[in-house]
């Protein structure tokens, strides 16, 4: 009995293993519903904003991260429109979730980044919500790929991060922004003081909205000078706002990861009506009106880092949907005050963002470790949490 018991233990064991994958099923509906509200440092909607807080830290937690919350003061006008003249300092919450591994080697380290509040005024969800639960979504599917598949080993280490209080898309605040302080005060000590072992920064930002309506994508003369190419194809194709921009400033380290990224996005891609246009901010050319939209996100405090008065740009690669650039559709007709996740999850904008997230997903496990080799007759040479759980199941029956 006890034979036959083990025996049927062991086939079940194989049986898991083999069919054991990495997983690249996203699922961002479930984190939108927590970013549906305004996340904005006064009295009217900081609490959607603490909230915010809590569910990130608690995902965090979940998925196995070692979960740090940084904190800063700043200054912000405690109306979003700036009508009011009346600012207030507030404390911030930057939240970390570090996936540790081996972080001193060159580039070793990677990090993806969103800002969780909002300016008060924009669609909370598209601004960013929705960056926030993609990256999120990253953060899950590499610990879970990482850590319980069996099928995978970290090498590098992986920070992830919340930025709080992203005051250059407020109207008017005066603060310093949470991702600035994040840098100079926390990332900067943890890379002991020199850019030798940090790989680079995604920075997920409004990443919701495609619009394949024709005239929905704004460019202009100093857009056609930055981005020639894309200036091209997004005349060709009717000024449609069907693409994500992966943006990065010239000189800096990114070109290689930048690469990666392009490769896993169309790895995925598959057929459809979207792609991906890769942009390169030219550091000594005039930025223009419409392409200060772009220099808002956090990416910019990478990109500008100084450390002892040198000038020291760290790569980041900015994945955005070029934010004011492009026509926010108008809210559904059921939506008064706030507007639930589900509303605004047209099929297009979910594919539009699996896609972002798988893309990211492989880039990460790609660059920070090594997928294991995949055996069938495998019950014996896979190290797997499974198989040391059904051997002491066994030892259990036996003794
Ligand atoms: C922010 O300012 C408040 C009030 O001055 C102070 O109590 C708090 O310690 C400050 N927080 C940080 C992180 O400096
Ligand atoms: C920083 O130095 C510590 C102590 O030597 C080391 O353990 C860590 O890996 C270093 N971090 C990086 C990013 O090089
Ligand atoms: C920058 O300044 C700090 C202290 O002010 C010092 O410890 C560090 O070595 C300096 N870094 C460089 C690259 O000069």
């Amino acid at each position: 009995m006890k034979l036959l018991a083990a025996a049927a233990l062991l086939v079940l064991a194989g049986a898991t293993i083999v069919r054991a994958t990495l997983d690249f099923d996203v699922d961002l509906a479930s984190h939108l519903e927590h970013f549906s509200t305004q996340r904005y440092p006064n009295e009217k909607y900081n609490d959607g904003r603490l909230q915010a807080q809590t569910y990130i830290k608690e995902r965090f937690i979940n998925y196995g991260l070692k979960v740090f919350e940084h904190k800063f003061n700043t200054t912000v006008a405690l109306d979003p429109l700036g009508i009011e003249n009346k600012y207030e300092t507030v404390e911030g919450v930057n939240i970390i979730g570090l996936a540790e591994a081996v972080s001193n080697k060159p580039g070793a380290v990677l990090l993806v980044g969103a800002d969780y509040d909002t300016n008060g005024l924009d669609e909370p969800m598209f601004t960013n919500g929705a960056g926030v639960a993609a990256m999120l979504e990253v953060a899950r599917l590499f610990m879970h790929n990482t850590r319980w598949t069996g099928l995978y080993w970290q090498n590098f280490t992986t920070i992830f991060v919340a930025f709080d209080l992203n005051t250059r898309e407020h109207q008017v605040s005066p603060g310093v922004p949470g991702a600035r302080h994040f840098i100079t005060d926390y990332l900067w000590s943890y890379l002991n003081k020199s850019d030798t072992n940090f790989g680079g920064a995604f920075i997920l930002d409004s990443i919701m909205n495609v619009n394949y309506n024709e005239g929905s994508q704004t460019v202009d003369d100093s857009f056609q000078k930055m981005f020639p190419d894309t200036y091209q194809r997004v005349i060709n194709g009717g000024k449609k706002g069907d693409f994500l921009s992966a943006i990065t400033l010239t000189g800096t380290k990114s070109d290689m990861l930048q690469s990666q990224f392009t490769g896993s996005y169309h790895k995925d891609r598959r057929l459809s009506m979207y792609r991906l246009e890769s942009m390169k901010i030219n550091k000594e050319a005039p930025l223009g009106r419409l392409i200060k939209e772009l220099t808002k996100p956090s990416s910019i405090h990478f990109w500008t880092f100084t450390a002892n008065n040198t000038e020291t740009s760290l790569p980041a690669i900015l994945l955005t949907d070029t934010q004011g650039l492009r026509q926010m559709p108008p809210p559904p007709e059921i939506c008064f005050k706030a507007c639930p996740a589900k509303e605004w999850l047209t099929q297009d904008r979910i594919d539009f963002m699996d896609t972002t997230v798988r893309a990211l997903t492989r880039t990460l496990m790609s660059r920070q470790g090594i997928q294991l080799p995949q055996s069938d007759a495998g019950v014996t040479s896979l190290p797997s949490l499974v198989m040391t759980l059904m051997i002491v199941l066994i030892v259990r029956i036996y003794q």
